[in-house]
């Protein structure tokens, strides 16, 4: 009996150990530094992508990017900008990458390269509980809350036309003009879209998806090894499983 006892004590000790490792990188799988930083430019008003936790700034671009950089045996810094400024910064050296839940366009494709894809995103409408606004068509002659230079700025203003939209700098502040009836609705990503809901009573998610998009990485033109670098990393955390933890960690499956 006693035997049993410590062979049961033995497994569920050696269990909990892997349990422990999880996801946990030993010396031997970290390598050598290179002593550089790579710079992430990212927008940290987007949960579950990144946001702040006091002053950290955290979630799922947050951790893959921290998991590329080891890869690459660089630290990695991260800076809070405007969404808009990110391209550009890309553009002229000032950022290394930029990381933010960020859609690959045609458009963005002209100015900067994107990585492969890491994960999907869907953008939608979020409105008051209360609100008459039940899809797409009742938002004609609404206004509409955005936040700057995304895309979902952009086909809200290609389809009911700038004079109906208000930009924010933040999704956040988007959704606040919407708690506090400044505008009528808010189009934006659905993972951020369900964590301003949860955390502001009082709004609902309409069921209509608007378009589908595939978020990636961007990196300035003039610097395709790092590209290279960044889809190596990236080809091998998705195999190991890594990305898919870090995404269940922040969108755990309903
Ligand atoms: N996916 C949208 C876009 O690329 C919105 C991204 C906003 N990201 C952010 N971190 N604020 O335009």
């Amino acid at each position: 009996m006693k035997k049993i006892l410590a062979l049961v004590l033995a497994v569920m000790l050696a269990l909990l150990t892997f349990a422990g490792c999880g996801g946990q990188k030993t010396e031997a799988d970290k390598p050598e530094s290179t002593g550089k930083t790579l710079i992430m430019a990212t927008n940290a008003s987007f949960p579950p992508y990144e946001f702040k936790d006091g002053d950290a700034i955290v979630g799922i671009d947050a951790e893959i990017a921290g998991e590329i950089a080891n890869k690459l045996g660089m630290e990695l810094e991260i800076q809070d900008v405007k969404f808009d400024s990110i391209i550009t910064g890309v553009q002229t050296g000032k950022f290394d990458i930029g990381m933010a839940g960020m859609t690959v366009t045609e458009e963005r494709l002209k100015n900067v390269s994107f990585s492969d894809t890491y994960a999907k995103g869907v953008q939608v409408i979020i409105v008051k509980e209360d609100s008459e606004i039940a899809g797409p068509g009742d938002l004609d002659g609404a206004m509409i809350g955005v936040q700057q230079s995304t895309t979902g700025h952009i086909y809200a203003s290609e389809q009911y036309g700038e004079d109906h939209i208000t930009a924010f700098d933040t999704g956040n502040d988007a959704v606040q003009a919407l708690v506090a009836d400044k505008v009528a609705a808010v189009i934006i990503d659905n993972e951020p879209a369900k964590s301003y809901v949860a955390s502001n009573p009082g709004l609902k998610i309409l069921d209509t998806a608007y378009a589908e998009e595939d978020y990636a990485i961007c990196v300035s033109k003039d610097n395709p090894e790092l590209l290279d670098q960044i889809n190596g990393a990236l080809a091998e955390l998705t195999a190991d499983g890594t990305i898919s933890r870090i995404i269940e960690k922040y969108i755990p499956a309903e």
